[in-house]
This record gives C-alpha cells, sequence and structure tokens, in this order.
C-alpha cells in the first residue's frame, strides 16, 4: 500500500519505518526542512534504539523516502498518516489542534481519488468530526474516510511497541476503510494483538483514557511512596505486593519522581479540558495532575533537607534528565523545573546522560553537560539519580566521586540501602 505520514516526529518516523519494513510504499513529511534533510542524508533526528538501522535498510531498498512536498505525497498515497503534535495551549489544558487542523486543509487540496485519512495524533474526542467537516467542505469529490487509529507506543520501546502492540484501535464506521486497515495491519496483528475496530469517537477516547490511568498509577504509587517514608516501610515491596494482584498488574507501580515527558502531562490536562467542555468533573484525573505538581516541590524540598538546607554553592550531580531512559525527549522532564530550581538557589549543577547535551538546559545558569559519568560525579555534594539509564545501575561512587564526603538521592530506587550503608555512603532513595 502507499502510505503517506504527515509530520515525522517520534510517531510518524516510528510508524512510517515500521509500516514500510512490512513492505509498504510510505513517504514521511514534515514541514521542518532540516529534518528531511537530515534524514536523506542518512542521520536521525531523534535518539529511538533500532530505529537507524531499520530506517537505513528501508530508504536503500526504496520503500522509505522523506520530502516536505506534502501536497505530492498526499496525492500519490492511499493512506494519509496525521501525526503532528497536539501541544497543551498555553496559559490553558486546551489540546493545540492548529497543526492536526493545518493538515486538515492541506489534505482537502489534494484529495485526487478515495483515500483513508487517519488520525495518530492524540486528539480529544469529536476532532474525527471537525476534520472530516474541514475536507468535506473544501473538497467536492468526498471520495474519503477519516479514521481514529492512536498510537500507543512508548518512546524508547517505540519500534518493539509499534510491531507488537497490545492492540490496535481503529475508530471507523465505514466498512471501506475499516477492511483497508485492517489489512494494513493484518502482519502485526498475526502476532497475538487485537484489532480492535470501534466508533471513531471512541477511539479518540480510549487514547487519553489509557494515557490518564497510567498517569493515575504513578501518582498513586508516588504518594504512596510518601507514607513508606513516614511508616518505614520500603516502597518496593507495596509495588510488588500490589502487582501480583493480576487485577492491578505489576506495570506503572515503581515510585519516583514525578511523571513527565511528551504525552502524560499533556494527555492528562486535555482529558480534563475536554470533559470540562461536556460539563463532566473527572476529579480524579484532575487530582492526579495536581499530585504530580505538587512532587516536584516535594522532592526539591527533600533535597533541601539532604543538603542541610545550604545549597549555595553545593556540586549538585544529575545521572540522566530525560523523563526515561532511550530517549532523548526532554519534554516536561521532571528534571527541567528541578535543575532550574537548585540553580537559582545557587548550586552548580553537572549532569549526564547518554541521550547527550540539552539545548532546554543551555539556557540555565551554571548547568554543565559532562560527556563522561565520572567528570560529571567528580567532587560533587550530591548525586541525584533521575533517569533509571542501564548505565547507573552499577557504578562505584567512591571512586567517581574522590571525595570523602558526599549523597546520593537515588530517585529510581536503583541501589541497596544496606549496601550503601556498608559502604559508609549517604544515601537517600523514595518510599523506603
Ligand atoms: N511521542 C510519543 O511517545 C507519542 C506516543 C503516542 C502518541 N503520541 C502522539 O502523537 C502525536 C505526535 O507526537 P510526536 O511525539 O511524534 O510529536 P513530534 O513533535 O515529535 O513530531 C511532530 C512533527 O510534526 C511536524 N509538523 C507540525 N506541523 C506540521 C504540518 N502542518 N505538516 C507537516 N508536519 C508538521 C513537526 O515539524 C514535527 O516534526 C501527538 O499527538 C502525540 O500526543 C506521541
Amino acid at each position: 500500500m502507499k502510505l503517506c505520514m504527515i509530520g515525522t516526529g517520534y510517531v510518524g518516523l516510528v510508524s512510517g519505518v515500521c509500516f514500510s519494513d512490512l513492505g509498504n510504499k510510505v513517504i514521511c513529511t514534515d514541514v521542518d526542512k532540516k529534518k528531511i534533510n537530515k534524514l536523506n542524508s542518512g542521520k536521525i533526528p531523534i535518539y529511538e534504539p533500532g530505529l537507524e538501522e531499520l530506517v537505513k535498510k528501508n530508504f536503500s531498498q526504496k520503500r522509505l523516502s522523506f520530502t516536505t512536498d506534502i501536497n505530492s505525497a498526499i496525492k500519490n498515497s492511499d493512506i494519509i498518516f496525521i501525526c503532528v503534535g497536539t501541544p497543551t495551549q498555553k496559559k490553558s489544558n486546551t489540546a493545540n489542534l492548529k497543526y492536526v487542523f493545518q493538515v486538515a486543509n492541506m489534505i482537502s487540496k489534494n484529495v485526487n481519488k478515495y483515500k483513508v485519512i487517519v488520525t495518530k495524533s492524540t486528539v480529544p474526542v469529536t476532532t474525527g468530526d471537525k476534520i472530516e467537516k474541514i475536507i468535506r467542505n473544501r473538497n467536492k469529490l468526498n471520495k474519503f474516510d477519516v479514521v481514529s487509529n492512536p498510537e500507543f507506543l512508548r518512546e524508547g520501546e517505540a519500534i518493539r511497541d509499534f510491531v507488537s502492540p497490545d492492540r490496535v484501535v481503529v475508530g471507523t464506521k465505514s466498512k471501506k476503510a475499516n477492511k483497508i486497515m485492517k489489512s494494513l495491519y493484518l502482519p502485526i496483528v498475526k502476532k497475538d494483538s487485537r484489532y480492535f475496530n470501534i466508533s471513531r469517537r471512541g477511539a479518540e477516547l480510549v487514547k487519553y483514557a489509557s494515557n490518564a490511568f497510567l498517569a493515575t498509577k504513578i501518582s498513586y504509587i508516588n504518594e504512596l511512596a510518601n507514607l513508606c517514608e513516614k511508616a518505614s516501610v520500603d516502597i518496593k515491596d507495596i509495588s510488588i505486593g500490589m502487582g501480583l494482584d493480576q487485577r492491578i498488574g505489576e506495570r506503572f507501580l515503581r515510585a519516583g519522581p514525578a511523571y513527565g515527558g511528551s504525552c502524560f502531562p499533556k494527555d492528562t490536562r486535555a482529558l480534563v479540558d475536554t470533559a470540562d467542555k461536556f460539563k463532566i468533573n473527572l476529579s480524579i484525573v484532575k487530582n492526579v495532575i495536581k499530585s504530580n505538581e505538587s512532587r516536584k516541590d516535594l522532592l526539591l524540598k527533600r533535597i533541601h533537607r539532604i543538603l542541610g538546607n545550604n545549597l549555595k554553592k553545593k556540586k549538585i550531580t544529575f545521572l540522566g534528565v530525560t523523563f526515561k531512559p532511550n530517549t532523548d525527549d526532554m519534554r516536561e522532564a521532571s528534571s527541567l523545573k528541578m535543575i532550574s530550581y537548585l540553580s537559582s538557589k545557587g548550586t552548580f549543577v553537572s549532569y549526564h546522560d547518554p541521550s547527550g547535551k540539552k539545548e532546554v538546559l543551555d539556557k540555565i545558569k551554571n548547568v554543565k553537560f559532562h560527556k563522561n559519568i565520572s567528570s560529571s560525579c567528580y567532587k560533587t555534594d550530591l548525586i541525584i539519580i533521575h533517569t533509571e539509564w542501564n548505565e547507573y545501575k552499577q557504578l562505584n561512587f567512591k571512586k567517581l566521586v574522590n571525595k570523602k564526603k558526599f549523597k546520593i538521592y537515588d530517585l529510581r530506587n536503583l541501589y541497596s540501602p544496606k549496601k550503601m550503608l556498608a559502604d559508609k555512603i549517604d544515601y537517600f532513595g523514595i518510599g523506603r
């Protein structure tokens, strides 16, 4: 099949490449010329394990191409995927659908034969109706269906998630469009995931409902971790004890910093905003958002305590700054608020991250990136293990820091408190 991805970001690039690997002809498009030029010269604009090899393979076999000529790409394709961003609008909780509607307008000018128009971007319920209206109003041919096919891949595991999804949700009442989507996903669905055809509005809402539920799970265990700290209980025991119940499940029950990333924060906000517009009060999700925001302050207070309320001129090292491992994505990472606060209090922040230097941190005073872990930790006062990269799981801190007194705040509970005590290292974890 001939496919066109509009928006070549984390979702558009990964899904486009994976579709091409399944034998489809895929054109990945974007308005960002730099990104397309990079891809055409064999460079991958994002950090995602396994992606480079897959891009190179399918590009050289001519199943995958990259262009900024979106009009021609739409004309020459049977299925058009909308994969542009849907960030939160400034000073509100509303999802900004500007890019989605721009794309809908573009599509409306280029429907020259029957096409399936698929929204992969995460959009509030009823957006598909609006996209359909835009195209129908402008295109006389009326040969198209608008389908919702939300994406559930996780950054860092994106390729595996895409080719082995738990489910493929396709929202459409059109038999023709559903048949096409089913045959597109057939090679993936064969491998025990479920193809789930529901209404378009249902598919739009399933995505938000899922993300808000996962965010709730994280906030729930994070709040319980606070109680564990006071009651001298190890949160790990609680997570395992709860997770063994199959009705609950063990995933997303690991206490840590506030959740971040490109999806949970904006999607929880957009969901409560949509519900408010329907005059429904999603009080649980509203409180999850509040709980997550206050978690950042709570951890900062803890850092104050750990350093004896004396932050000035202290050296603090962040091991990992991305919101999770195996990605370079800094969108709404909890490290952002933590680092800018610490810098404002006169600390010197060194950081290391396997995905490299971060532009967003360049603007903050007294913040320095280190290419290797040892130089970032050298003579530091406090190491904050922020992101659970494999690189940080077996470190010899005494050797790295090379100084008698230093402290560790392990936000991911990677190390054994007993072992740290035996090694005479001042060690603090989460919920322990
Ligand atoms: N990142 C994830 O892990 C993830 C997972 C599931 C769903 N989603 C959803 O998928 C959507 C895309 O997310 P992302 O992380 O890939 O975003 P992204 O910011 O990485 O990529 C979006 C791309 O769209 C391009 N773009 C913007 N306007 C355009 C236009 N008019 N025409 C062509 N290209 C245009 C941008 O230049 C950018 O490259 C969002 O709605 C997001 O919520 C993301």
